[in-house]
């Protein structure tokens, strides 16, 4: 059925696309026994596919990217199609339209999407109201971001408003300063700017019964001395992950003239973010939590962001343009690659 969807899909923008299938998949979800018919259909799960990363169970380790369900509408069936946990977001404190339309482009012969949405979404208050459903076994985190309006001295309000807020809807959170189209990448993911946005986070998960871990989603414009800053900030303070990356600034010259400029997504991003996710666990020495993103898609893509050092995989452009049957390859194939583990460990050992 998804090739027929494929080609419709494919007729449409990307925001009709995408505004087309957040509808058809809260339908889904609102029809009784919906969820359970998506699950027959679209997941494969295995008991081997299961971890734990940060202290949260996971079905398995491969997710959705923030972008896909900017609002909480979908995890629930997006968990049902077969994905182990779902980033909503980035979510900001008010409502936010974003930058004017047209702002997403496919470009299927590079594999690639060109956006620059400005972080789009209907605010903290709907992102509650949808946050409050069952959960139905998907791990959710959340994506925090800050209004556009909102000027850099005051980011951190911003983002520890919603942190407080959101705290018990949400398994764990992400803190993007990655995907800001208002403010300088360089000073957003400065250290004296993250640790101004993450030390009132700190403080107040101090106070709390429950333990929410604390991510950070970088770009990969980051040059290799920038990562080194970043992952030393991993291993000095209570920040317990990397997200990375989300959609690389810089473009090659031969891009179609009418898709302008923005961040781009996709294949180009897979050599990038795998020898970004080696750094970051090289250096912290493959103790401390990684969530790789970025041109995931194949299994073979999977595989080798896992091979890497990441401990959960997250799909975007790879699922916009394959949909459910991508999940579907790549849980088949991480059942393959830990049966050949099991078959290897019982080899007996020869001296
Ligand atoms: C249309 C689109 C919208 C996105 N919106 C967000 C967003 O709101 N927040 C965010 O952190 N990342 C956002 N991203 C970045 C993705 O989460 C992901 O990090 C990035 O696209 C790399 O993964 P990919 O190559 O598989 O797409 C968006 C990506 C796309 C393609």
């Amino acid at each position: 059925m998804y090739p027929l969807l494929r080609l419709l899909i494919f007729v449409l923008t990307h925001e009709q696309a995408h505004r087309f299938v957040v509808f058809l998949l809260r339908l889904i979800a609102a029809v009784p026994g919906g969820l359970w018919l998506l699950r027959r259909c679209c997941a494969v799960e295995d008991p081997s596919l299961a971890c734990e990363v940060f202290g949260v169970k996971f079905r398995n380790r491969i997710g959705a990217a923030a972008g896909l369900d900017r609002n909480g509408e979908i995890y629930d069936a997006l968990g049902a199609i077969g994905l182990g946990f779902v980033e909503v977001g980035t979510i900001t404190p008010n409502a936010q339209s974003g930058n004017p339309t047209p702002r997403a482009f496919r470009l299927a012969d590079r594999g690639a999407i060109l956006h620059r949405t400005g972080q789009p979404n209907r605010g903290l208050q709907s992102a509650i109201r949808h946050l409050r459903r069952n959960h139905h076994g998907v791990v959710v985190g959340c994506n925090l971001g800050c209004n556009a309006s909102t000027p850099p001295e005051d980011a951190p309000q911003d983002v520890l408003k919603l942190f407080r807020n959101l705290y018990q809807y949400a398994d764990y959170f992400t803190i993007n300063v990655s995907g800001d189209d208002v403010r300088d990448a360089h000073l957003t993911q400065s250290e004296p700017y993250i640790m101004h946005l993450l030390e009132p986070l700190f403080d107040f998960r101090r106070g709390q019964n429950q333990y929410r871990p604390i991510l950070l989603k970088i770009s990969p414009d980051l040059t290799n001395e920038e990562i080194d800053t970043i992952t030393d900030i991993l291993i000095r303070t209570p920040l317990d992950g990397i997200v990375a990356a989300n959609g690389t600034q810089q473009l090659p010259d031969d891009l179609p003239k009418r898709v302008g400029k923005g961040r781009l997504s996709g294949r180009p991003l897979t050599e990038r973010t795998i020898e970004i996710v080696r750094r970051i666990h090289t250096r912290s020495g493959g103790t401390y939590p990684i969530i790789g993103t970025g041109g995931m898609m194949t299994p073979s893509d999977v595989q080798a962001m896992l091979d890497a050092g990441a401990d959960l995989v997250q799909l975007c452009t790879g699922l916009i343009f394959e949909g459910p049957r991508l999940v579907k390859a790549v849980c088949a194939s991480l059942i393959e690659r830990e049966k050949a583990r099991a078959a290897e460990q019982e080899q007996p050992q020869v001296e």
